[in-house]
């Protein structure tokens, strides 16, 4: 660790000098000004750990100085020297933002012990804010990747939902969108972020213990409950709560949750207290809620209020042009985590990673090349290093490039231009791939899909809602 350097400010010859021997000998580095002009060009050419500063200069007030320490120097305390006459300076500069004052004539002493406390608390903040930021690189928006419409509107509603006060976001997605990603996201760019950010699955207690883990009980309030806890909700104060899987809620407990959001308030179990919280909430599902609605298995009311700001993640099947640059991503990522160095996929592969339907989405594409890294040393993976049903579902379900020239549908249709892998394949995988380029290719006309697949309009409707469509 590099020596702290303390700036001493004061226009006495004799002070400076018998307050520099002692902090020499304490191990500092010391920087001395007379005055305020001498001060400034410390300032400006290297500046100082930790300042300390006399309340009167021949050229300048200390609290004049202190607001420019202050902006040029933010991270540096300044200590402020007062006499006993001058109490008004002192709370004046402890208001500005001083770390502390100490009356003349001092006890070198207590000078060298506030010094040390200071600069103990400015490498603590740093650290504090260090640590911040590595979270941020780590959670911030920067670690979501995607180019598509869809994906860019994601990233638009997570800036603005960051910078609006504490309202209630809902992100829907199937499993492995990226749900918890985006949470973690609009946590991490909203003022919230120096907050707690608590994450909780709903399904994953029976609704009482949830209630308890979510809201606090007081001491009594069940046979278990010795002493009173606090919940998710008081903890993250001034945070976020990222409640998982909400449509898994139990009815009783949604009312709760409505009252929260509706009043900023809620009891604890066995409480009669109100209490007050600031939290934003972030809610997930990968079910449909309306239809829970409809089936009156969620409330109506709570379904309104956590919809203010919806985030939809389209399922990746849906976004192909995403895929490049998430196997860019994961392939450095890996590269970092396992010490490798890929550099790519082929186009081959990258064409049957595009075509792939993912029924796991993005969690499914990260493991897939994980997998491949994690197996080979390649410097360019191929179609070898993927796993069957990805071949497969190219081979089988893509007819290549003879059905892309082909001048009439009877070209891609010819007996052989489909082969069965040799591994075989899932009959209703493939009809369902089938269907999904014909809609795709019919820009979702449906009497048109239906004719490019020779069935009826009605049948061609079945199977659409048959594989969710
Ligand atoms: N756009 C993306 N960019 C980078 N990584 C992503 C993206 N979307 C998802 N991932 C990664 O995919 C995996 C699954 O994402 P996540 O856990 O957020 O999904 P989820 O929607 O919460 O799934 P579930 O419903 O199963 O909880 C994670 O490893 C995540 O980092
Ligand atoms: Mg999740």
């Amino acid at each position: 660790m590099s020596m702290e350097r303390i700036l001493i400010v004061d226009d006495e010859k004799l002070l400076r000098w018998s307050l520099r021997e002692r902090l020499l000998k304490e191990g500092f580095e010391v920087l001395e000004a007379d005055s305020g002009k001498a001060a400034r060009s410390v300032i400006e050419t290297g500046g100082a750990d930790l300042v300390v500063l006399d309340y009167r200069l021949p050229d300048a007030t200390g609290i004049e100085l202190l607001n420019e320490i202050m902006a040029a120097m933010p991270e540096a305390p300044v200590i402020m020297m007062t006499a006993y006459s001058t109490v008004e300076t002192a709370v004046e500069a402890m208001k500005i933002g001083a770390f502390d004052y100490i009356n003349k004539p001092f006890d070198q002493e207590e000078l060298v012990r506030t010094a040390r406390k200071a600069l103990e608390m400015s490498r603590l903040r740093r650290e504090v804010r260090s640590l911040r930021r590595q979270q941020e690189e780590r959670y911030g928006l920067a670690n979501i990747v995607g180019e598509s419409a869809a994906m860019k509107e994601v990233f638009h509603l997570i800036h603005k939902v960051g910078r609006s006060a504490a309202s209630t976001v809902l992100i829907t997605g199937e499993s492995g969108t990226g749900k918890d990603l985006v949470a973690k996201a609009i946590h991490y760019a909203s003022d919230r972020a120096g907050g707690p950010f608590m994450n909780i699955t709903c399904s994953a207690l029976p609704e009482n213990l949830l209630e308890s883990e979510l809201m606090g009980h007081e001491r009594g309030a069940f046979t278990d409950a010795r002493s009173s806890k606090q919940g998710l909700f008081e903890m993250a104060g001034g945070g976020s709560v990222f409640l998982d899987e909400i449509g898994d809620m139990g009815i009783l407990l949604q009312a709760k949750l409505l009252r929260l959001l509706e009043e900023k308030t809620f009891k604890r179990v066995g409480g009669i207290r109100d209490i007050k919280v600031d939290v934003r909430v972030i809610a997930a599902t990968n079910r449909d809620l309306a239809k829970a609605v409809a089936e009156g298995r969620f409330r109506e009311d709570l379904y309104y209020r956590l919809k203010v700001i919806p985030i939809v993640l389209p399922p990746l099947r849906e976004r192909p042009d995403d895929i490049p640059l998430l196997v860019r991503h994961f392939i450095d990522q890996f590269n970092r985590e396992f010490k490798k160095h890929c550099r790519g996929v082929d186009e081959t592969a990258l064409g049957l990673l595009q075509r792939h339907p993912w029924a796991g989405n993005v969690r499914e594409l990260r493991n897939v090349i994980e997998r491949a890294m994690i197996l080979e040393d390649k410097e360019m993976l191929d179609e070898s290093d993927l796993p069957e049903e990805i071949r497969c579902s190219g081979q089988g379900v893509n007819p290549g490039p003879a059905s892309e020239t082909a001048a009439g549908p009877a070209a891609g249709v010819s007996a052989n231009g489909f082969r069965l892998p040799d591994g075989g394949y899932p009959l209703e995988r493939m009809e369902q791939e089938m269907v999904r380029q014909a809609l795709e290719r019919s820009t979702g006309n449906q009497s048109k899909a239906a004719r490019l697949l020779s069935i009826s309009r009605d049948a061609l409707r079945y199977k659409m809602k048959k594989f969710n469509l």
